[in-house]
């Protein structure tokens, strides 16, 4: 004899929501996790996907079985199942049960947010600036001026507050590592709350679609230890001195070509745009910079870095190079920067 169609609709069911479940449990769904945030998102997300899968198994389930198991069969063409009516327990049921689940649920995920942006004593303030197509972030000083660099340092175990604005259009500040992510928005300061817990290096994102360089919108987040964080942050604040030069003076001029390589590479981030043989990078949103800067004076490309729309290479538009580099860059990197390229486009 056939087995009732609830019982093995049922059976299927259960084991498909088994199957379900321990695959999405296994797949390792996240990047490292970069801070005390981290855990109580993913469980969360562990939670929601435990929850959800019964749910979609159960309904495919249903559809496929029914669609197989009561399929219209040759001489069937013209007949009409027997009409239904409503059944009262039935619609009190997959009413009720939702709205537990998902009153249930939104609590939970209500408790987790509160809790991942509680305020902590001794935050760390930086503040993180969106402009197209690139981040800056700000650590404020006592004297109202503040340190910028235009990659993230923060310290390990230390709860960090940032304050995050837009100088044009909406972005998004995302550490997937960190998992939280917030919108910045014209005219108003929004916040976001971590405590950085490992240490490495993690892409920052931008995660709002907002132009023609918004794919190229990273920076670089380096969590350091407390000590190291510290004497980054006093060899930010200290007035210029040379690298490589102990003691002061005047670096050489092989020093600043190195120090320009380094920034056009790393912290400057212009290889993330540019095509430029002798550094290895291959951007495609800028000009390639072995052809376009051939031949320029030294003062043409101080000011193709610091005012970029004054003069715009045929076949590119205006307003896609960030125009903030004359205040993240130092001006002993500014210096390196067109030294360096001054050497390679001759
Ligand atoms: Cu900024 Cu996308």
């Amino acid at each position: 004899m056939r087995r009732h169609p609830i019982i093995q609709m049922v059976a299927i069911g259960a084991v498909a929501s088994a199957i379900g479940i321990a695959l999405a449990l296994w797949i390792n769904w996240f990047p490292a996790d970069a801070a005390k945030q981290a855990k109580p998102i993913d469980t969360l997300y562990d939670v929601l996907m435990i929850v959800s899968i019964p749910i979609f198994v159960l309904v495919m389930t249903v559809i496929l079985y029914s669609a197989w198991t009561f399929r219209m069969r040759p001489g069937q063409e013209l007949q009409d199942g027997p009409p239904i009516h409503g059944n009262t327990r039935l619609e009190v049921f997959w009413t009720a049960i939702p709205a537990i689940i998902l009153v249930s649920l939104c609590s939970y995920a209500y408790g987790v947010l509160t809790d991942i942006e509680q305020t902590h004593k001794g935050e760390l303030v930086v503040q993180v600036h969106a402009i197209q197509f690139a981040w800056s972030f700000g650590y404020p000083r006592a004297d109202g001026r503040a340190v910028v660099s235009n990659q993230l340092y923060l310290p390990q175990d230390r709860p960090v507050r940032f304050d995050i604005d837009t100088q044009d259009v909406i972005h998004d500040f995302w550490v997937p590592a960190f998992r939280v992510k917030i919108d910045a928005v014209p005219g108003i300061v929004t916040h976001l709350r971590v405590t950085p817990t490992r240490l490495g290096a993690y892409p920052v994102i931008c995660n709002e679609l907002c132009g023609l360089g918004h794919s190229v919108m990273r920076s670089t987040a380096h969590v350091l230890t407390a000590a190291a964080f510290d004497s980054w942050l006093a060899q930010k604040r200290a007035p210029a001195t040379p690298a490589g030069a102990a003691g002061g003076g005047a670096p050489s001029q092989a020093q600043l070509i190195a120090l320009g390589r380094q920034t056009f590479t790393g912290d400057g981030g212009c290889g993330a745009c540019h095509t430029l043989a002798e550094a290895g990078t291959t951007g495609t949103t800028g000009p390639d910079l072995g052809r376009a800067l051939r031949g320029q004076s030294q003062a043409d490309l101080r000011t193709d870095i610091v005012d970029p729309n004054a003069r715009i290479t045929p076949g590119y538009s205006a307003n896609i190079m960030p125009p903030n580099f004359g205040q993240t860059l130092s001006a002993q990197q500014l210096d390196g920067l067109v030294a360096y390229l001054a050497t390679v486009s001759k």
